[in-house]
């Protein structure tokens, strides 16, 4: 097996290979989902704990199904009712959780590097569900695998991924496993949404969504991150939608069957024209998140695999 990851902590250290292993098994896991019996006990015996310090509803509830359908013993700490709000740090709760002995710790933060850290304090599996701006691996996963799917293939493609950028962890994943897997990744936006030092990223970048759009396979449209802002980014959303927002007539640019992609949560009329969002024939948006399930159950299935041999060979105590 080409997997040899401890945690799944971003796209950065995955090898194309062990990419393609994920994306094989996962295939696997779509074929289960879709059968009126879903189980399988690849993860039987095993406990998963889900701490999400962060806002979020499809990709903790994707965890968790995935968890439950593979067998594990799940559950979700309610992080915003927990100890960290009387002053316990990050590290403590990490090392109360561990005490309890989980094997799979599935973990969102508002802090870059946060998941990274916590990684390092504990016996078990760590999988990264969005660290700030950071990495959020199994959004890029489940990406590839829809691309994957419905392209055919998954190398040798234009991909614009469009808006804010620099707020995003989902363009940061996307941008790193798009371009090992040698996709041509142009990023669309305006310069107040590009990150610093986009130039050592490999990309192409446009400031125009027409000029952006022209003949691509994949429109990737990214949520105008509010949280995270703290000035004027931009002037309006109505001028924001004007110069940015996916429409019939600026898709009208890309490849006639360019496919649009939408991580959600989606701001209709924003970001994306509701109309778009809706079309079938043109947007994968239902099946990035059927995707998102079995690109969860594959990433925990391949860990807890490695985790048994670091086990048995004495690496965890
Ligand atoms: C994304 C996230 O939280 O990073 N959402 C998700 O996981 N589906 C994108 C976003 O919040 O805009």
């Amino acid at each position: 097996m080409t997997f040899r990851a401890r945690h799944l902590l971003g796209i950065e250290h995955l090898h194309p290979e062990e990419i393609r292993t994920l994306l094989d098994l996962a295939d696997q896991y779509v074929d289960l989902n879709r059968r009126a019996v879903k189980h399988s006990d690849a993860l039987a015996g095993l406990t998963q704990i889900n701490m999400f310090f962060e806002a979020s509803t499809r990709t903790q509830a994707s965890f968790e199904l995935a968890g439950k359908r593979l067998g594990a013993d799940v559950m979700n700490m309610a992080m915003q009712a927990s100890s960290i709000k009387k002053g316990e740090t990050l590290i403590d709760t990490a090392l109360t959780l561990n005490a309890m002995h989980p094997d799979l710790l599935v973990v969102r933060h508002p802090h870059s590097g946060a998941v990274d850290l916590l990684a390092q304090k504990v016996n078990c599996a760590v999988l990264n569900a969005g660290d700030g701006r950071h990495e959020h691996p199994t959004q890029a996963l489940l990406d590839a695998l829809t691309i994957r799917r419905t392209k055919g293939r998954l190398h040798r493609l234009n991909i614009a991924i469009c808006g804010d950028i620099a707020h995003s962890r989902v363009a940061r994943s996307n941008i790193l496993l798009l371009g090992k897997m040698e996709n041509r990744v142009r990023l669309v936006g305006p310069p107040t949404l590009m990150p610093a030092g986009i130039g050592e990223f490999g990309v192409e970048v446009y400031d125009d969504m027409k000029e952006g759009l022209r003949d691509v396979d994949v429109v990737m449209m990214l949520r105008l991150q509010k949280e995270r802002m703290d000035g004027g980014f931009i002037p309006s959303e109505r001028e924001y939608y004007h110069r940015y927002g996916l429409d019939a007539e600026k898709l009208s640019y890309a490849k006639p069957d360019a496919i649009v992609m939408h991580p959600g949560p989606m701001n209709r009329g924003v970001e994306i024209d509701g109309e778009i969002a809706d079309d079938i024939n043109r947007s994968v948006i239902q099946e990035q998140v059927e995707m998102g399930v079995a690109v969860r159950m594959a990433a925990m299935d391949l860990l807890a695999r490695n985790l048994r041999a670091a086990k048995d060979e004495g690496v965890y105590v």
